[in-house]
């Protein structure tokens, strides 16, 4: 029997969201129902309310979440009624030419729930990344769970499903941050707070945070910066240069994602460093640059999708780690607040008040 319960819908370009009654189906063959304990709020679902990504509106909104199965449909065997999940929006096929040379993290073909949730009258509903967790129940693809020691909060686990695991996975497995390297952290919201901590994870010496709010700088030191830069007052390429012995970083990640940002990362690395893109462009921006210099200073130029992480190897070893107390998970966590409070959050988000503000269900 299809349920109904609440969610969090975004009607139409730049509307405001708001809770309407959904329809949630019963999972069919390779689908799970999961009852949504916590939801982070994310730039991305900003994005889609701006029509930033696509117009397929209605968006049901929310995509970082963890929660408990519900039901699984014929021939999940993978997870269970009773089991802690994240959500993952990046599900492994496992046949195509990425899965099956080794590099599933790349895969070409995942996949989400075949069937539609809807709203009351029968509009179907495109879910943010397949998810759609704003929500008391979401339907996803049984790939889309990965189970995790039910021992972490579930507003801390769910944030490993997108803004966190992007950052850590941008220094980690994007950047290839290693032992003594220089790090710099252009943005320091939710994703790019999460590189820095990746980034120290991973053992780097220098952590360069540049952000335009000092509040988000003083975070960024606290998970382990060893250098803040005032991208509005300073000149960030400069700084950079000057912290790290006038180099340049080895490994420059750009967790806002505009051109000029962009450029700065650019010009920010050392010769043959790296460059990673994590923050989403939107579709008109362009990018200019000399070919030459581009040819000239070498190294890589990288985009970073959700970390690049493999979830069935990455969130519960990250979980682990959290529980260990060897991962600041918590910090992330600015407040929690109820389904009603997601526009509120956008705002809070807006005025760079929050890391993340997690509904709780
Ligand atoms: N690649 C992925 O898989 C992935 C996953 C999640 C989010 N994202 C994207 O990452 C980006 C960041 O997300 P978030 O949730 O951390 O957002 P956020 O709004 O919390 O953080 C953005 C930060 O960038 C800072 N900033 C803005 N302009 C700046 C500038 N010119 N110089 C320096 N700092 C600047 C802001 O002050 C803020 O602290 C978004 O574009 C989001 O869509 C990407
Ligand atoms: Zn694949
Ligand atoms: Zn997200």
């Amino acid at each position: 029997m299809a349920q109904q319960v609440r969610g969090v819908v975004a009607p139409g370009r730049g509307e405001p969201v708001r809770i309407e009654t959904i329809v949630v189906p019963d999972p069919g063959p390779g689908e799970a129902v999961v009852k949504i304990q916590a939801c982070g709020v994310c730039h991305t679902d900003l994005h889609y309310r701006e029509g930033g990504i696509n117009d397929e509106f209605p968006f049901l909104l929310g995509h970082e979440a963890a929660g408990v199965v519900e039901q699984v449909g014929d021939g999940v065997t993978e997870v269970g009624p009773g089991d802690f999940v994240i959500l993952n929006w990046r599900a492994v096929c496992g046949q195509c030419r990425a899965c099956l040379r080794g590099r599933p993290w790349y895969c070409f073909d995942t996949h989400n729930a075949k069937q539609k949730m809807t709203l009351a009258d029968g509009t179907e509903l495109s879910p943010a990344l397949g998810i759609g967790a704003f929500a008391d129940k979401t339907l996803v693809a049984a790939g889309q769970c990965t189970k995790v020691d039910s021992r972490a909060r579930p507003e801390v686990a769910g944030l490993l499903g997108c803004g966190v695991m992007a950052g850590l996975g941008a220094a980690i497995n994007t950047g290839g941050v290693g032992r003594g390297d220089s790090v710099a952290v252009i943005g320091c919201g939710g994703v790019g707070a999460a590189a820095v901590l990746g980034a120290r994870l991973a053992g780097a010496a220098t952590i360069i945070a540049v952000d335009l709010d000092e509040r988000k700088l003083a975070t960024a030191s606290s998970l382990g910066a060893t250098h803040t830069v005032h991208g509005g007052d300073e000149d960030v390429v400069a700084k950079v240069r000057e912290v790290t012995g006038g180099f340049g970083a080895d490994v420059v990640i750009d967790a806002v994602g505009r051109p000029e940002t962009y450029e700065q990362a650019f010009y920010a690395r050392d010769l043959a460093g790296t460059v990673v893109l994590v923050g989403v462009p939107t579709p008109e921006m362009r990018l200019e640059l000399p070919l030459l210099d581009v040819f000239g200073r070498g190294g890589s130029l990288k985009s970073s999708w959700y970390g690049d992480c493999l979830p069935s190897r990455d969130f519960p070893m990250l979980i682990d780690l959290y529980l260990q107390g060897r991962l600041d998970l918590d910090a992330f966590v600015s407040e929690t607040i109820e389904l009603d409070g997601v526009e509120a959050a956008f705002e809070k988000m807006h005025r760079g008040d929050v890391l993340r503000s997690v509904v709780m269900l």
